[in-house]
């Protein structure tokens, strides 16, 4: 197998180290900066790459939209299977990039791109093959759960938590994609393409993150025994679908309450398996790479998934009960209790209505078995 990697950076370099000890080729690394062409196989040319037949599959790993779909985009044109660990990329156009890599018989493989180093999409796409997937969640962004569990293993303040993480490399200097819950829904809607072959625009997902978490909802959590984390959660009722990402307070009886610094954890649900949970590293360069090196091998058998359209979300499929933490006073009969000064757990209520009840800035969580 010869393969050409694309952006050298964290997942890159990872890709190159593990590929060598997997009898795979690195036949070209692309590089944007001529000066940074140290080793024999740096490019600056893409057009090399494309152009020569004996490069079977292009990694993408250099992030964000564009160039990287351009280049993906142009790989699959020339008839190279692509494997990608790029969220972004894939969400803003998987309908293009699936139809062209179908028309042009290449595989687009992105495990990594959901759970960094855990093989959770490979393993929703076998599963699903014999078993219809009712729903699934997962905590799917490690930098929201390594400040969570910083605020509530070691009491620190969100803000001096999301210091922590910057300085240990796991936050982006602009930590909002995370915080708010942006990653999180790109992952939770990669899953729902495999899981049920169908794709949502990110523009119609209900998004709530982390970054107006306050002392009231930290002292809601303990007083209640539960713990806070972020979720995506995914599902399916008849043929109606629904997405969603929410922080969730959990009770110890969840397969999250445990779920430590920036782990992940992905959890799946059918009628025969139950409940089915994937625990792992969700980044870092390694764990990445040997996702991405997993997708290379498997290639010539790969996990199958298809695409078949795009869809809403049906936010009337589940009733919960929430948290509310809102500068409004909120007075309706879809509340069960007031706990503080604006803050209100409602009754069970469906996603429309809670939408009624909030504002942009509030924090909103979900209370599992409350
Ligand atoms: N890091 C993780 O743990 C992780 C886990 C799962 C998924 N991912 C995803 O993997 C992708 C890459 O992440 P990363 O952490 O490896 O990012 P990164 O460390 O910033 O690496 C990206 C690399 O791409 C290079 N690059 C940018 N534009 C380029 C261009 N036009 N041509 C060639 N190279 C170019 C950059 O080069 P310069 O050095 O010149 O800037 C940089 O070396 C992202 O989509 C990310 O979401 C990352």
């Amino acid at each position: 197998m010869n393969i050409a990697i694309l952006g050298y950076g964290v997942v890159g370099k990872g890709v190159e180290k593990i590929a060598r000890k997997n009898k795979i080729n690195v036949s070209y690394i692309l590089m944007r900066d001529i000066d940074k062409l140290t080793l024999p196989n740096m490019t600056k040319d893409l057009k090399e790459i494309l152009n020569d037949s004996n490069v079977n599959c292009v990694v993408e790993c250099i992030g964000g939209d564009r160039p990287a779909y351009d280049y993906v985009k142009e790989a699959i044109l020339k008839g190279k299977h692509v494997v990608s660990s790029n969220k972004k990329m894939l969400v803003n156009h998987f309908k293009e990039l699936y139809r062209l890599a179908n028309k042009n018989n290449v595989h687009l493989l992105f495990s990594s791109a959901c759970g960094g180093g855990i093989p959770w999409l490979k393993n929703l796409a076998y599963i699903k093959e014999n078993e219809s997937i009712l729903g699934f969640k997962g905590i799917m962004n490690g930098t929201s759960n390594y400040i969570l569990d910083k605020i509530f293993s070691d009491g620190l303040a969100f803000n001096d938590a999301l210091k922590k993480a910057q300085e240990l490399g796991y936050a982006e200097q602009d930590p909002s994609d995370d915080i708010d819950g942006i990653d999180t829904a790109n992952k939770t809607i990669l899953s729902m393409i495999i899981a049920y072959g169908i794709n949502f625009e990110l523009k119609e997902i209900f998004i709530k993150g982390i970054a107006n978490i306050s002392d009231d909802e930290y002292r809601f959590a303990l007083n209640n025994n539960y713990r806070l984390v972020l979720l995506g959660k995914g599902l399916k009722k008849g043929n109606k679908y629904t997405l969603y990402v929410i922080p969730t307070f959990v009770n110890k009886n969840s397969q999250f309450f445990n779920i430590k610094n920036n782990y992940n954890c992905f959890s799946l649900y059918t009628d025969n398996l139950k409940n089915l949970s994937f625990v792992g590293q969700g980044a870092g360069s390694l764990p990445t790479a040997q996702n991405v090196i997993n997708d290379i091998l498997d290639l010539n058998n790969p996990y199958k998934y298809e695409f078949n359209g795009t869809e809403k979300p049906d936010y009337s499929l589940i009733k919960s009960n929430f948290y509310i933490h809102t500068k409004n006073k909120i007075s309706t009969n879809l509340i069960k209790r007031k706990i503080g000064d604006n803050i209100y757990v409602t009754k069970k209520i469906n996603i429309i209505d809670l939408k009624k009840l909030i504002n942009k800035n509030d924090f909103v969580g979900e209370i599992e078995n409350a």
